[in-house]
């Protein structure tokens, strides 16, 4: 290095360095801060090729560098399927499924228990086993809103479904009241086996040679048993009854159609309007149910709607979605016994075991042993419920991957209850997978039919087993059942399981 000064007296620093065959000579003025390259065009020659090695160096660290950063980022994120554009997301290949059920099987067959798609423009994660579900679910009490919107149609904005998160404990009160509470299940039970020995009046003028519809018979007996149950004894018509049985039906088998594609003006039009029906209906028995005021202690669900402590969309909800699960929960247990003789008369022992020539109480369901296990095998086996969401404010991990705050995550109970590694032969329907000692063998959260412990969990879990208890004790104790002819019944998944055909019995008195 040498310091001089230029002609015009500005310093000039000049830098000579030698590196073996290389020579370079650089110049800079620095009084102005001016960098000036002195290079002769030999010398260039010579330098050009370091330079050239020297960038690849450079950009191939910089390309490494972000790849292994893209590699960190994607470890951690949930694998899944990109979307297939912006606004429909993979909704084009829930639609080719056939259904979410069947497009979340797709899915998890591809990427593992825990995996990520797009629900039409929102990123989605979904889950199918009980690791992940014990890891996300505790605490987590808000459904996404926007997944579940399609039943704003249905039920009505303020229906259960969009509870605000600060309301979420508040109405859980009043909903276990009606649920869970001792009396009101008394009550309940007295309900389902007074609507029980109606549906026996008329089953008994079926002859050996009549063909029954079963989702008939079922929805009948679903429809009043829930609307008695939690409005009292109505002074309705039997075509009105008749109305919400049917209604209860096509509108419920929209929803599924509703989450997979955006409902046509025509179709809104035509769930507005059996909506509003079933707004005045049920404002007539909240205006007829006024007159009777029961004791504090002694409240239906309808008199909490009375007192404004729940809307009349709940109300709506719980009649609707509770006469579509429990017909169909009854329907495919009447099917599998059918198919399967060798529990029917398992069952029907039971009955007469523990029941004799007994009224069936409230305290005898417990004590049936083998009809829980054939109730839990039917939800199992059908997929009854196939899936349920939550959304979490923050971030979280699940499985290993970050989830960031406020994805939907869907809860794929139908595929947790095929996982060979916990119900073998998982195509096999066997109540005995779910006798007292193999149920002992399960992780909890194996299979959770009802959902999750806590205040979203399905708050009818012991009223659906008494009402479809009642109904097959009342069936089984007076007749065998079999299929008209052999049926091969395929499930349609929806958000409720339903059988894709009618299911056609004979009745044999016993
Ligand atoms: C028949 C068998 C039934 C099954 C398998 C079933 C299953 C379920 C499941 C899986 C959930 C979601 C729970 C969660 O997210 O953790 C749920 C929620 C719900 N179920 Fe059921 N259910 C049944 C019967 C009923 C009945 C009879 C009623 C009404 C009388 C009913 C009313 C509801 C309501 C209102 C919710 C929403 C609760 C909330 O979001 O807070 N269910 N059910």
């Amino acid at each position: 290095m040498r310091r001089t000064m230029t002609e015009d007296g500005q310093p000039q620093v000049t830098i000579t360095h030698t590196l073996s065959a290389l020579h370079v000579q650089v110049s800079f003025e620095t009084g102005n801060g001016v960098l000036k390259e002195a290079m002769d065009k030999e010398t260039l020659m010579d330098v050009l090729p370091w330079f050239v090695v020297g960038a690849v160096i450079v950009i191939t660290f910089i390309v490494e560098w972000f790849s292994r950063v893209a590699a960190i980022k994607r470890r951690y994120q949930v694998p899944g399927l990109n979307r297939e554009s912006i606004k429909e997301g993979n909704l084009p290949r829930m639609v080719a499924a056939g259904s979410v059920h069947a497009f979340l099987e797709q899915l998890h067959a591809q990427f593992g228990p825990v995996a990520s798609f797009w629900w039409g423009p929102r990123y989605c994660v979904s889950v199918c086993e009980q690791g992940a579900f014990e890891q996300y679910i505790f605490g987590v009490e808000h459904k996404p809103a926007d997944i579940y919107q399609p039943l704003e149609h249905v039920f009505g904005s303020d229906c259960v479904f969009f509870t605000p998160e600060s309301d979420v404990v508040a109405r859980r009160n009043i909903y276990n009241i009606s649920f869970y509470n001792q009396t009101s299940l008394e009550r309940h039970f007295r309900c389902f086996q007074r609507v029980a020995d109606e549906m026996l009046e008329t089953l008994k003028h079926v002859t050996e040679d009549d063909h029954v519809a079963t989702s008939d018979v079922m929805s009948s007996y679903a429809m009043k048993a829930v609307l008695y149950s939690l409005c009292g004894d109505t002074t309705l018509p039997d075509s009105d009854i008749r109305f919400l049985q049917q209604t209860s039906a096509s509108i419920c088998s929209l929803i599924e159609e509703m989450l997979l594609k955006p409902t046509s003006e025509e179709r809104s039009a035509l769930i507005r309007t059996e909506q509003e029906k079933i707004r005045d209906l049920l404002g007539d028995v909240v205006s007829d149910r006024k007159d009777h005021s029961p004791e504090a202690d002694d409240k239906l669900f309808i008199d909490h709607v009375i007192d404004g402590e729940v809307p009349l969309s709940d109300l709506i909800t719980y009649l609707l979605l509770g006469c579509y699960k429990t017909s169909n929960l009854l329907s495919w247990a009447v099917y599998y016994l059918c198919r399967h003789t060798d529990v029917q008369s398992k069952l029907h022992e039971e009955i007469q075991t523990i029941l004799g020539d007994e009224h069936m109480t409230l305290a005898s369901i417990p004590r049936l042993e083998y009809m829980q296990q054939v109730l839990n095998e039917t939800m199992r086996r059908s997929a009854l419920v196939p899936w349920t969401a939550r959304v979490k404010a923050g971030p979280c991990l699940l499985g290993g991957y970050k989830v960031p705050g406020q994805t939907p995550v869907i809860l794929a109970l139908g595929i947790a209850g095929r996982n060979p590694e916990v119900f073998c032969e998982p195509e096999k329907f066997d109540p005995d997978r779910f006798s007292i000692e193999n149920t002992q063998l399960q992780k909890p959260l194996s299979f959770v039919p009802f959902g999750f412990p806590g205040n979203r969990k399905c708050p009818a879990d012991l009223f659906s087993f008494a009402h479809a208890s009642v109904a097959l004790v009342t069936i089984l104790r007076n007749f065998r059942i079999k299929m008209v002819t052999e049926q091969d019944v395929k499930p349609m998944h929806g958000f409720v399981t339903i059988p894709s055909e009618e299911i056609w019995l004979t009745l044999l008195k016993r």
